[in-house]
């Protein structure tokens, strides 16, 4: 069955990101000339994607007018001949369909995805964090959607991280399949360092099937009562096979401050129009 929709969930209170999240959203910062959330947005269409849901709470509203017409805006560019912003304008109100739901309190990214049971309905569906970004050439939900395909079953993204770090993500405890591909035996949060079953961590994107909504449901709300997606991911792999797509590109956390930094490096210095005047710029600064 093909995937259409992707749940974005962006309700989140982004406290590692204050002060600046204090009244907007993480998800709206500029990474080099456009808010984070719009490369997830862009990944999704390219990866053929027709709807997205977005899951926004409160103080999120900059999110739904960015993806929005703006008739003031496109009016003044018009009369001003700026053809070319007027083109980028369209694009982003246009690049796919959209629907809001609302997360009432930010009781965690299991509840996050719950809330968009309804407008899910019975079918697979794509879920994307919307502070995580990969700059990869194949789009990395195309890429997890690819395995989708052929195995047939729930695909989670995993990258490979420094085993120093493995207790700052959920890693998976794999059996290789084919080269990039993991049959997923089980998920541990957090792991200490040295009692991880591996160095492949989640990386923000899933295919996901309908009953994860129960299983959700099912799940126990955990530290501070958040209600998480682990537990459920948990449940799938009981229950059936469920795989890992190491994605090829280069992950962004950008809810955090260093992540960001880097992103926004990182991008900048691949960016055609500004690139290589900001890479001698970098060169030129004494370190
Ligand atoms: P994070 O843990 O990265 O986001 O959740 P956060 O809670 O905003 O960040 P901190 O820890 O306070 O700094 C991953 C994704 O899940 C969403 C977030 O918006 C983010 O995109 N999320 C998280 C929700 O939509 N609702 C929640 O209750 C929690």
């Amino acid at each position: 069955m093909k995937v259409r929709k992707a749940v974005l969930p962006v309700a989140g209170l982004g406290t590692r990101f204050l002060p600046a999240t204090k009244a907007s959203p993480k998800e709206m910062l500029p990474l080099v000339d456009k808010p984070v959330i719009q490369y997830v947005v862009e990944e999704a269409k390219l990866s053929g994607i027709e709807q997205i849901i977005m899951v926004t709470g409160r103080g999120k509203r900059a999110i739904e007018d960015h993806f929005d017409a703006s008739y003031e805006l496109e009016d003044l560019l018009k009369k001003k001949g700026n053809h070319k912003m007027l083109r980028e304008l369209k694009t982003i109100s246009n690049l796919v369909s959209f629907c809001f739901v609302r997360q009432s309190e930010a009781l965690g990214l299991g509840h996050a995805i719950l809330c968009a049971k309804e407008v899910v309905g019975n079918e697979p569906f794509a879920v994307m964090l919307g502070d995580v970004i990969v700059d990869s050439e194949v789009p990395a939900l195309r890429q997890v959607l690819d395995v989708h395909h052929r195995f047939n079953a729930p695909v989670i993204a995993v990258e490979e991280v420094e085993p120093s770090e493995v207790s700052r993500y959920g890693i998976i405890k794999p059996e290789k399949v084919e080269d990039g591909v993991y049959r997923i035996h089980d998920l541990v949060e957090k792991p200490k360092q040295g009692e991880a079953p591996s160095n492949l961590a989640i990386s923000g994107r899933y295919i996901l099937p309908p009953e994860t909504f129960s299983a959700i449901e099912q799940a126990a709300p955990g530290n501070l009562g958040e209600i998480q997606l682990t537990d459920a991911l948990k449940t799938l792999v009981q229950n059936g096979p469920v795989y890992g797509c190491l994605v090829e590109g280069k992950l962004h956390d950008t809810g955090n401050k260093l992540g960001f930094l880097q992103a926004t490096v990182e991008l900048a210095l691949k960016n055609p129009e500004f690139g290589e005047e900001f890479r001698d710029y970098l060169k030129g600064l004494r370190l």
